[in-house]
């Protein structure tokens, strides 16, 4: 998965607020600089693709926690599947990164019991790339591929047949003496994941028999992630442990585990006895995971709209300008949580922050600041 980085350092945040009163000052209200290592991104770490890794990975459906919507839709599916013999239709996986669309796709490859051939598009440039991978598919494989929308189109184009009609077109020569062949090919299915639904082409879009969205994880189903990784890692967390790290993981298991492991670190070194909510309180405060799990730079684009723009609305391109990051991370990476939790809302004249977010930055809101005046 590729990493979506911000490129240049966030700077700090030029004079005093103007047109809004701070309540308080604390933690929340001044931008701190970024923890060394960004325990908020919900991209995996090179240390997150590692195989001891895979242990805290479910494998089977039940372990599988949230996702109703797509799990009611992947069993009859599968139970469908079965009952006729079939392999599985295509299916496009979308959402923000690390929220089980891999987990997923190995899942279903365990209760179909075939082969998950796993890549991704990057790593399928050249025709005799994805050429190789499909004809070494077995009959009812499922063909993993990560980041789709990043195919090249001669891959794409390779791919359309097979998907269609399990059939591979091959050209041998060049110029006038170039002949096609077509190849038979197994039954197979097509498991492609994205972050970005809209930069799929819409012909290959089509192909998908299911497409299916992962949302964020509500509270309670990350706290069972943490419980359940927690007794993997053989770590004592209790409930309200689980529930505190679940609060402060944006929605998003991969972060959940991740949050999981540093507070262990500091558990094992600073206290003795399970996790308990106020040790991972302390723990994560000293991370500088706030208390709804929003970093450094979350702050920092929040207090920009605010500070510098009277709470929106503010272009997309601006706020990369004011804030230092590019676009693409703003609206992949930062927007999607912040709405999610509400602080911030997309409107067809640009983004606005919203009154809870000013309270989280200890802003008063624009419609309370009207009633202190008058
Ligand atoms: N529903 C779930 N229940 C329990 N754990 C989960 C669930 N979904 C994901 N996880 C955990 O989160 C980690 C990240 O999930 P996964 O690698 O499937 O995300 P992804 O959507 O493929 O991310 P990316 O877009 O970065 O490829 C997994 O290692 C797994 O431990
Ligand atoms: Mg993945």
């Amino acid at each position: 998965m590729a990493i979506i980085s911000s490129k240049k350092q966030p700077q700090e945040p030029e004079g005093q607020p103007q047109e809004h009163q701070r309540l308080k000052k604390g933690v929340n209200s001044s931008p701190q600089p970024p923890p060394a290592q960004n325990l908020l991104q919900p991209q995996a770490a090179a240390d997150e693709l590692l195989k001891q890794e895979e242990s805290i990975r479910p494998q089977r459906f039940a372990d599988y926690i949230g996702q109703k919507d797509l799990k009611d839709v992947l069993d009859i599916a599968i139970k469908a599947a079965k009952v006729r013999g079939e392999t599985l239709d295509h299916l496009l996986l979308y959402g923000p990164p690390g929220l089980g669309k891999t987990t997923m796709s190995l899942i279903l490859a365990a209760e179909m019991g075939v082969e998950c051939k796993i890549t991704s598009a990057p790593a399928l440039e050249r025709p005799r790339d994805i050429v190789g991978l499909l004809m070494n598919l077995q009959p009812g494989d499922i063909l993993f591929i990560d980041e789709i929308h990043r195919l090249s189109r001669m891959t794409e184009e390779i791919l359309y047949p097979a998907m269609e009609d399990y059939r591979l077109d091959i050209t041998i020569g060049k110029g006038s003496s170039a002949k096609t062949r077509s190849l038979p090919l197994p039954r197979f299915t097509l498991v492609g994941a994205t972050t970005r639904m809209g930069a799929l082409t819409s012909p290959l879009r089509d192909r998908f028999g299911l497409i299916q969205r992962l949302r964020f994880y509500e509270p309670d189903e990350l706290s069972q992630i943490v419980l359940r990784t927690a007794q993997v890692l053989q770590t004592a967390l209790t409930d309200d442990g689980a529930e505190e790290i679940a609060r402060r993981s944006r929605g998003t298991p991969r972060i959940a585990n991740r949050l999981l492991k540093r507070v262990r670190d500091y558990a094992q070194v600073k206290v003795s006895g399970p996790i308990t909510q106020s040790v991972a309180a302390e723990a994560l405060e000293l991370f500088q995971v706030d208390p709804c799990g929003l970093d450094w730079t979350d702050r920092r684009m929040l207090s920009v709209m605010i500070e510098q723009f009277n709470g929106g609305p503010v272009g997309l391109e601006t706020m990369a300008a004011a804030t230092g990051e590019d676009t693409q991370t703003i609206e992949e990476v930062y927007e999607p949580y912040l709405m999610q939790i509400s602080y911030l809302q997309r409107t067809p004249r640009g983004r606005v922050a919203t009154p809870a977010a000013y309270k989280h930055l200890g802003f008063t809101p624009p419609n309370e600041q009207l009633s202190l005046i008058l």
